[in-house]
């Protein structure tokens, strides 16, 4: 790295979906990561998945040319975080937790360290009064494969300074990612649109219009969406795609992000897409 490249340090909190990939493409891109999860059962499962999406992103020559993977630790000790020159929570998504999260970290880093909150739908500032020094507080949406998407969103939230801006914009440059930036607002812009359209989907499918298959075909073939909606709530986890959706219908009350019964019923029955082996469509054991 030229010597007038910040040096970045990541510390992940939460090693699930969306905690190992960033944290794989982070190593990728010879990023050192502390990913920090609850128990050593959960960091064994994550550390087999970041080796796995290094593999994968290898094979895919998804990795810089000539840079080696940097060094991952895991812990369950959110004190490794005091060295990060960032920190991005990929925790589950229930503001209260996340709030949690961000409160324990922050202490921990001090300030001027962005604080990240990955979300797919939650407004930046509501999670503001959780941490001293809201400045530092913003948000991401990295798409799930994060080595496959190039771009992310970034929100802007009302209380977001400039250098944290600046900051996160070059951690995703160094990960080669686009920064993406968008207003403060439930479900940002691409879960705005793209969750409610999943959830309709599924209603074709329940209202019994069309198949599974034949919803997700149409969408590829006659409107040229590289996946089909129902594929892509098995990518994204159909209970993460509930909980979005239940965010959207609170703080917009537009009915269309009333998540629909086949999407509950999924969720009840624990078939929650990839992660679990099966979703919309079988799997034949779990994925990411
Ligand atoms: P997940 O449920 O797979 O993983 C969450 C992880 O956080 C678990 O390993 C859990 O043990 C850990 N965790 C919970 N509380 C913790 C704490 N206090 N300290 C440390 N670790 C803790 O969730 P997933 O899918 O990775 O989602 C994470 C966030 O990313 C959510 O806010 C979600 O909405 C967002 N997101 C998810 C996408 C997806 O495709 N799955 C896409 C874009 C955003």
């Amino acid at each position: 790295m030229p010597m007038d490249e910040p040096q970045h340090r990541l510390t992940v909190v939460g090693g699930g979906v969306m905690g190992s990939s960033i944290a794989a493409l982070a190593l990728g891109h010879g990023v050192p990561v502390t990913l920090v999860d609850l128990t050593e059962d959960v960091l064994r499962v994550t550390r087999e998945n970041v080796d796995r999406q290094l593999r994968h992103a290898q094979l895919l020559g998804a990795l810089p040319e000539g840079c080696a993977p940097a060094e991952l630790v895991t812990t369950t000790s959110p004190a490794a975080a005091a060295e990060a020159t960032a920190v991005i929570e990929a925790v589950v998504e229930f503001s209260g937790t996340k709030a949690k999260v961000l409160a324990e970290f922050a202490a921990l880093t001090g300030p001027g360290v962005p604080l990240i909150t990955n979300t797919s739908g939650i407004p930046v500032d509501e999670l503001a009064e959780a941490v001293p020094h809201p400045e530092d507080l913003v948000g991401t949406h990295f798409m799930n494969p994060p080595f496959l998407i190039k771009a992310v969103e970034v929100i802007r939230g009302p209380r977001t300074g400039e250098r944290t801006l600046a900051r996160v914009g070059s951690l995703l440059t160094a990960l080669g990612r686009t920064a993406i930036e968008v207003r403060d607002a439930p479900g940002f812009v691409t879960s705005r649109l793209l969750h409610p359209m999943i959830n309709d989907a599924a209603r074709v499918v329940e209202a019994g219009t069309a198949t599974v298959e034949a919803v997700d075909e149409l969408m590829r073939k006659c409107l040229g969406h590289p996946t089909g909606p129902l594929a892509t709530a098995d990518l994204i986890g159909i209970d993460n795609l509930v909980d979005s959706l239940n965010i959207l219908f609170e703080r917009t009350q537009d009915p269309g992000c009333r998540p629909c019964e086949l999407l509950l019923e999924k969720v009840r029955s624990g078939d929650l897409g990839r992660k679990s082996g099966r979703g919309f469509y079988d799997y034949g054991k779990a994925s990411m």
